[in-house]
């Protein structure tokens, strides 16, 4: 249906299977991938452009836009274009996402080497030589056209929050990559690179983030460049893809760090636990004897880090039905509480150190405790 699709919109020039890598790379040396979502005013613009910069600088090229079935003329305009540049539409009828319509621009693609840019102008054109060229040239495996680096920039009417937002998401990434921009959409990356990556399951806007991790890129260059604001048509980022960010962060985190970035969430899902705890204990304790108040407030706690545990930390096990992975987290919770008291029993009747300062002891207690804990919801409990 898809494949049958793009060839009635595509008379002109030859419609792509879409389910298998085009290997014909004979033809170009850079194939620029625009993905586009309702930019029919853009496309005019930009395609003679990044046409005119490439041939000016002797270098072989096809453009190739991945359109979500805008309805908006990109078609029409496109096999207008066609007509004076080497330049390929993929209508895309089934998914949507700027991160997979990349993905299928680049497995359709034929040059050896690939630029991802945005239609909306906000990436200057004439800096693609220059992206090209330092994938070329540079020894580099990922080149960034980069906000963050000195000599680029952005809008001035960028205003305070979005600017905050984008370092934040940026610091988040961190752990991932010292990259000065690594939410950048304008970036280069060789074709052979592409083809090495692990799986690829990017949610949301982050695709140039999701191929330097997954594809285990080293060197990556950045090229300054100045954002511009688009000027015609509406963006399409919005709160849902902010939240999209999040959660694409937790599978990089995950594929890079494995089993430690479990560990990590599982701690923090322990830590807002203990604050739960202890908020409940000091309500309860207002109407309940203190036992049954502290024993009502660690089940509370246990069945809070339950959930984020289960949808989070370990989003992947799901070989249990939820009742019966409740009961076994509770039960190593409570093993974990023995384990922890255990330990700080032996330290502290065993060891002269701790002769007296029974509060010492108690972190090792924490920590194997903690240990044990996650290892059984690892192993067990969320298998
Ligand atoms: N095919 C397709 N499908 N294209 C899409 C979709 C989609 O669902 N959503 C957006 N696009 C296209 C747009 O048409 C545009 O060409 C490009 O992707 C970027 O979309 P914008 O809506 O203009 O995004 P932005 O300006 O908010 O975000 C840009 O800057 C961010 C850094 O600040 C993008 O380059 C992001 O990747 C980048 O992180
Ligand atoms: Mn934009």
């Amino acid at each position: 249906m898809q494949d049958s699709l793009e060839t009635a919109l595509l008379p002109q020039y030859e419609a792509t299977p879409t389910s298998t890598l085009d290997t014909d790379t004979s033809t170009c040396l850079v194939t620029v991938i625009v993905p586009t979502f309702r930019e029919v005013e853009n496309l005019p613009i930009l395609v003679p452009q990044v046409a005119n910069h490439l041939a000016d600088a002797g270098i072989s090229f096809e453009i190739v836009v991945v359109d979500d079935n805008s309805q908006d003329g990109t078609d029409a305009a496109c096999a207008k274009l066609a007509a004076s540049f080497p330049l390929r539409l993929l209508v895309r009828t089934q998914d949507r996402g700027l991160s997979s319509a990349v993905l299928h621009g680049m497995r359709h693609a034929r040059g050896s080497l690939f630029v991802v840019m945005d239609a909306d102008l906000s990436h200057p054109p004439e800096k693609v030589p220059d992206l090209v060229k330092a994938l070329q040239t540079d020894g580099a495996d990922f080149v960034i056209g980069s906000r963050y680096t000195p000599g680029g920039g952005t809008d001035e009417n960028w205003g305070l929050f979005r600017w905050l937002n984008s370092k934040f998401a940026t610091l988040l990434a961190w752990p991932l990559t010292s990259t000065h921009d690594p939410m950048a959409g304008f970036f280069a990356i060789r074709r052979a690179t592409f083809e090495a990556a692990a799986p690829l399951d990017p949610i949301g806007y982050k695709i140039g983030l999701e191929l330097i991790v997954k594809c285990r890129c080293q060197a990556i260059k950045e090229v300054p460049i100045s954002f511009r604001d688009r000027v015609l048509g509406q963006s399409k980022l919005n709160f849902k893809e902010q939240l999209n960010y999040l959660r694409h962060l937790k599978r990089l985190y995950d594929f890079r760090f494995g089993a430690w970035a479990q560990l990590f969430q599982f701690i923090c899902v322990g830590s807002t636990g203990m604050i739960v705890d202890m908020l409940v204990f000091a309500l309860l304790l207002l109407f309940l004897p203190e036992t049954l108040a502290r024993g009502f407030a660690i089940w509370t706690a246990m069945t809070w880090n339950f959930f984020p545990n289960r949808k989070v930390t370990f989003s992947q096990g799901r070989a249990r039905s939820i009742g019966m992975q409740y009961v076994l987290f509770c039960m190593s919770c409570t093993l974990g509480s023995v384990v922890s008291w255990l330990t700080w029993y032996a330290l502290y009747t065993a060891i002269p150190m701790f002769d007296g300062h029974p509060l010492l002891a108690a972190p090792a207690g924490i920590v194997t405790g903690t240990a044990f804990n996650f290892l059984l919801s690892k192993h067990l409990v969320f298998k």
